[in-house]
């Protein structure tokens, strides 16, 4: 567990490409359906990248109503940072794009993979720059473009994934009562291969045969990752609310990872978490990694659902295996 940090969330935004995928889409060519599918998921749509678009383009149109909303100029950052694992090159990252997109020079930029656990590194490690290294604002971006690692022909994973971008600004707390009460971060690389790209890099680099193979593609041990997920849930929000003694009807919205809405059901019952106290975008965004938790606490800051002086935590687990929890004060 990690020490409180005095950072807090400055701004939030967007972006969810305009193709949807509905379960009829999958139906209409490989053997399933919305009635699988829906029941089993949660999920009834998700958002395909067009082909001019990317992880970059995605994540830099986030970043501009992110800015917009904490009321500053790109200027005013001293670090992008993206947590993504569909990067829009190998080299350089696409933190470096982003920040000559937005016209900056000279700040530092760098990518960070933890699949969908990568928002919640993400802010622990913008959190510990600012307080540690003098940093003011730090641009956090998850965004994925997990269509393009999806394999279409493989029922099993292709219904899951979808793409978008969230983003965040992330400052220096001016009020001492707002900030992170709580973090703890962790991973288990020897479950690596629960979820996983074979081929593509140093390993295995791209060639004719990983590409006939399809070894470029996801793979996943779904039934696996499911149960991690729901135990991982459990202990990640136990441990936080015995530690630091806040009861669960303190917390004004828990924003999980969008994996599937049966893990979230399923925790969200046992812990005792009203429904409505728990954001959900599953349903229209399927699982877009590093992306969900960022969109889902852009919408509830946008709807109303959440403002200033409000518990809440954030909860992510997935590739890695990876896992990470925030408790934190807007
Ligand atoms: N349509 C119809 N049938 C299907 C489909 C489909 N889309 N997908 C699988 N099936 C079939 C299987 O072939 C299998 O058939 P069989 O019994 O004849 O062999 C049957 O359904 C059951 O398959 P399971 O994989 O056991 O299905 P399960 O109920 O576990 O649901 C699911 C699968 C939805 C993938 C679930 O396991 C899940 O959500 N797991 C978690 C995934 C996750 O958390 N991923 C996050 C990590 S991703 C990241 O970090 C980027």
């Amino acid at each position: 567990m990690g020490r409180p940090l005095p950072v807090i969330i400055r701004g939030t935004g967007s972006y969810l490409p305009a193709e949807v995928l509905t379960n009829d889409f999958f139906a209409s060519y490989l053997d399933t359906s919305d009635e699988w599918i829906r029941p089993r998921t949660g999920i009834r749509e998700r958002r395909r990248a067009g082909k001019d678009e990317s992880t970059l383009t995605m994540a830099k149109r986030a970043s501009e109503l992110a800015l917009a909303d904490a009321g500053i100029q790109a200027t005013d950052l001293d670090l992008i940072l993206i947590a993504t694992v569909t990067p829009d090159t190998p080299l350089p990252s696409t933190a470096c794009w982003l920040q000559a997109e937005l016209g900056l020079g000279n700040i530092p930029a760098f990518d960070l993979a933890a699949a969908c656990t990568g928002f919640v590194y993400g802010l622990i490690v913008a959190g510990s720059l600012i307080e540690s290294a003098g940093y003011r604002n730090v641009l956090l971006v998850g965004a994925e473009t997990l269509t393009r690692i999806t394999d279409y022909e493989d029922r099993s994973t292709c219904i899951l994934f979808g793409d978008g971008a969230g983003a965040a600004v992330i400052s220096r707390s001016p009020d001492p009562s707002r900030h992170i009460l709580y973090h703890s971060l962790g991973a288990q690389g020897s479950d690596a291969k629960a979820v996983w790209v074979p081929a593509g890099g140093s390993r295995d680099p791209s060639s004719n045969r990983t590409v006939a193979e399809r070894l470029h593609y996801m793979k996943m041990k779904g039934a696996d990752l499911f149960k991690f997920a729901v135990n991982k849930m459990n202990q990640l929000v136990t441990e936080a609310l015995v530690t630091t003694g806040v009861k669960v009807d303190d917390i004004k919205m828990v924003i999980p990872h969008q994996s599937n809405l049966r893990i979230m059901e399923s925790a969200r019952r046992k812990l005792g978490i009203p429904v409505e106290r728990i954001g959900i975008n599953i349903d229209r965004c399927g699982n877009t990694s590093a992306a969900s938790i960022p969109l889902v606490l852009d919408e509830c800051r946008r709807e109303g659902r959440l403002s200033q002086g409000d518990l809440i935590m954030l909860l992510g687990f997935g590739g890695g295996l990876t896992w990470g929890v925030a408790l934190l004060r807007l």
